[in-house]
């Protein structure tokens, strides 16, 4: 025996056995495998970004991004880490589609990077840049894989961010609707499924306010040009949706890939579940309610005042494009909320310090929003089809001496947001998929390598793969189509 117990221990045993008499529990509601599966046609994926996993930085006419010039910043990126070789995806990506096959995924969620396709970020393409693509859709599809992609997982090119202040112009937005068009009519054939941008409120509010973390390009705009940046994302994201329509296969399927802003019922009573509804579409007005809704909402402006973004009814029209799905990635509850007799019609709660959270500080143990984010999502927009883009883990991965890492954290943690996020569809919440980041360990932004996401371990020395405990676990789950 590793540890001998204690008396607390043996205490806390006593107090877990069961108390109620065995014929009880005989009677009790039996739960068949097949009330915890998920729909017959769920879509089981993983998801990754260019500049996490890639490297090959200025391969085969690749420009510069904000992100090879901010990670390079002495003192920026935790260890002085950067992207130049990450998971050396670019050469290893027919390895890593056999990773994949190996998890029986059907989909891979994987961003377009668009300084490879456009190094100057308008102007010329360079057709070698989307011949990489071409080659990884192609080697998706020959196993069974279905691609969906991402045109903008934060890596804007450098050129845009030098010419013209990157997403602080109206100009970076066209361009980007240039670049989506222009990608739709080379992989539209082949990928039915394009999310516009990740998480605009993460790279605006850490890139360009002065959100928690610092991200490229680094800037701390004042609250005016902030929002405007955000009018500028959201007009970009509209443009791509049209441009796609437009020059992409008339079966291609578009939506946003957004960090939703989740709210949960403190207390699931009637009130607090209205009150939560309230703060969803407030709480998320600077994005999903502007592009679901074609405005922003009356609290959003006046609490914005005289920094209130500056824009045309046209604008709006543009950023609320009909979309096919959205996508939101759901980490953890953002607030926990309850009805109050204030005009919002809500409160948000504080956290206590006791609060559980993951690896990462910020993550937040509570399963529940991956059944709230959904159900609200669908309950206040009438949304027909959404897919969890990301959900996912950091963990304190220890290789052991033979060569395993057991991420008992990192199962536990998955299994207790796919039980909730089965509750949503067997309620009939229409989400039609479900993406786990990550496939393997990347380069996690300002953590740089220190922090582990991957369902596999990579040495990053070496670039060995290794799959986790984690692995087999979604293999079990993707196999039985419910959480194992
Ligand atoms: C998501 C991003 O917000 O969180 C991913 O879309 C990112 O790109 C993931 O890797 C984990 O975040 P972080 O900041 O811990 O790397």
């Amino acid at each position: 025996m590793p540890h001998s117990f204690t008396r607390r221990h043996f205490a806390k045993l006593a107090g877990s056995l069961p108390l109620v008499p065995a014929v009880a529990s005989a009677q009790a509601t039996v739960i068949t495998p097949d009330s915890r599966c998920f729909p017959p046609d769920f879509v089981w994926g993983t998801a990754t970004s260019a500049y996490q996993i890639e490297g090959s930085v200025t391969a085969e006419g690749r420009g510069p991004s904000i992100w090879d010039r901010y990670a390079h910043l002495p003192g920026k990126i935790h260890g002085n880490d950067h992207g130049d070789h990450a998971s050396d995806h670019f050469a290893r990506y027919k390895e890593d589609v056999a990773l994949m096959k190996a998890l029986g995924v059907t989909a891979y969620r994987f961003s377009i990077a668009w300084p490879r396709v456009f190094p100057d970020g308008n102007g010329e393409p360079n057709p070698k840049g989307m011949d990489f693509y071409n080659r990884l859709v192609d080697e998706l599809l020959a196993n069974g894989v279905a691609p969906y992609a991402t045109l903008y997982h934060w890596d804007l090119p450098q050129s845009l961010q030098d010419r013209v202040g990157g997403w602080q112009s109206r100009d970076t937005a066209q361009a980007f609707g240039a670049y989506a068009g222009y990608v739709a009519q080379k992989i539209s054939d082949r990928v039915k499924h394009i999310f516009t941008i990740n998480e605009s409120a993460t790279f605006i509010d850490f890139g360009y306010g002065s959100g928690p973390v610092e991200m490229a390009p680094g800037l701390k705009l004042p609250q005016a040009e902030l929002n405007q940046v955000r009018h500028n994302v959201l007009l970009g994201h509209g443009l791509a949706v049209q441009a796609i329509r437009a020059s992409g296969h008339a079966d291609t399927k578009v939506g946003p890939a957004e960090n939703i802003v989740a709210c949960v019922p403190a207390i699931a009573t009637p009130q607090n579940i209205r009150a939560a509804e309230i703060a969803t579409r407030e709480m998320n007005g600077g994005y999903l309610t502007a592009m679901l809704e074609g405005r922003y909402t009356d609290a959003f402006l006046a609490y914005a005042g005289r920094n209130a973004p500056k824009f045309t009814a046209d604008d709006m029209k543009i950023i609320s494009s009909p979309l096919d799905f959205v996508g939101i990635n759901v980490y953890m509850p953002q607030h926990y909320v309850v009805a109050s007799e204030d005009p919002n019609g809500f409160s948000l709660l504080p956290f206590p310090r006791s609060f559980p959270h993951m690896e990462s500080d910020w993550l937040r143990m509570g399963p529940e929003a991956m059944y709230w984010a959904p159900r609200l999502l669908a309950r206040n927009w009438d949304v027909k089809a959404i897919y969890i883009t990301e959900n996912g883990t950091s963990g304190a991965d220890k290789m052991s001496a033979d060569g395993r890492v057991i991420d008992l954290d990192r199962i536990m943690y998955l299994r207790n947001y796919l039980t909730q996020l089965q509750r949503a569809t067997a309620e009939g919440v229409p989400v039609k998929g479900y993406f786990l980041w990550s496939l393997m360990d990347n380069f996690e932004w300002a953590d740089g390598y220190a922090k582990r996401f991957g369902l596999y371990h990579l040495d990053f020395d070496s670039q060995r793969r290794t799959p986790k405990l984690s692995a087999e676990f979604y293999r079990q789950t993707i196999a039985a189509n419910r959480p194992m």
